[in-house]
């Protein structure tokens, strides 16, 4: 794992955006992960900047999203589909038919996560995954105690995440109770994982996650064990981080890192 400390939410955002570029533009078939949340606005915002100023071509990637609510249509304001298509699809030439969120509305939701594991599988794996962190440390919705090996599945939300969510739904009563999300198992196959957290209110438990024990109460320390996963985080997030200095030295002088710098 690598982390890469940025001075603010905006310079991480980017730094994240140029990975996303850097990767679609080597690979215009790219099967890219993608993430919700308030944090990836940020890099949604410079890859549709990207799309607009500097001709950066969706046209030939697929996406899939990490997890999806139970029970909400895609219309609905808080469904992830009408984040993804506010927040990215719709301003980019991403061909609609290769996006893919899981149903969360479909009949039979054991069968909808076994097909939905297989279409990951059928495009060949995900290249690129962008990940978020929720405050208790869960990557997609793999909540506490959720199996290092997990598949996508159906998973119910804890106290913590329901309380989180609940500003945008109007409520905790009115955020729904389960999502379907990637398993820590699809996670962690994807072939490079990018966790982007900014902020001070992520600062303790990205410092759990880089640096404390692996555990399934904290399903993002399980990232320790993939073998490309690089953490960008700005100055706030980073606060509780031992290792800063370590982490400074490798962003400024690793090869891999020059055309970032
Ligand atoms: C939700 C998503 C996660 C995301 C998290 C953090 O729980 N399912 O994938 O990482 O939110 O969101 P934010 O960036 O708003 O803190």
């Amino acid at each position: 794992m690598e982390v890469i400390i940025q001075p603010t939410p905006e310079e991480a955002a980017r730094l994240v955006a140029r990975i996303v570029a850097h990767d679609l533009r080597a690979n215009p078939h790219l099967v890219l992960g993608l993430a919700t949340g308030v944090t990836m606005e940020r890099v949604y915002r410079h890859l549709v900047r990207m799309h607009q100023d500097e001709k950066l071509d969706f046209s030939l990637c697929s996406t899939f999203n990490l997890d999806e609510y139970v029970g909400l249509f895609p219309s609905d304001q808080n469904s992830y589909r009408h984040y993804m298509d506010h927040n990215l699809f719709r301003h980019v030439n991403v061909d609609p038919r290769n996006t893919h969120l899981p149903n969360g509305l479909a009949h039979d939701l054991e069968a909808e996560c076994r097909a939905y594991e297989a279409l990951i599988q059928r495009f060949g794996g995900i290249d690129l995954q962008l990940l978020g962190i929720g405050k208790a440390g869960h990557i997609g919705f793999n909540e506490p105690l959720s199996a290092l090996r997990s598949r996508t599945r159906v998973k119910a939300l804890t106290p913590t995440t329901l309380k989180q969510n609940a500003a945008l739904f109007g409520g905790e009563d009115h955020v729904p109770r389960r999502a379907i999300t990637m398993g820590v198992g699809t996670i962690l196959e994807c072939r490079r994982c990018i966790l982007l957290a900014t902020g001070d209110s992520k600062a303790e438990v990205v410092a759990k996650a880089v640096e404390g024990p692996i555990t399934s109460m904290i399903s993002a320390t399980t990232l320790q064990l993939h073998p490309r996963c690089s953490v960008v985080v700005d100055e706030e997030a980073a606060a509780n981080l031992k290792e800063k200095d370590y982490y400074r030295w490798i962003f400024e002088n690793e090869p891999e890192w020059e055309g970032y710098r």
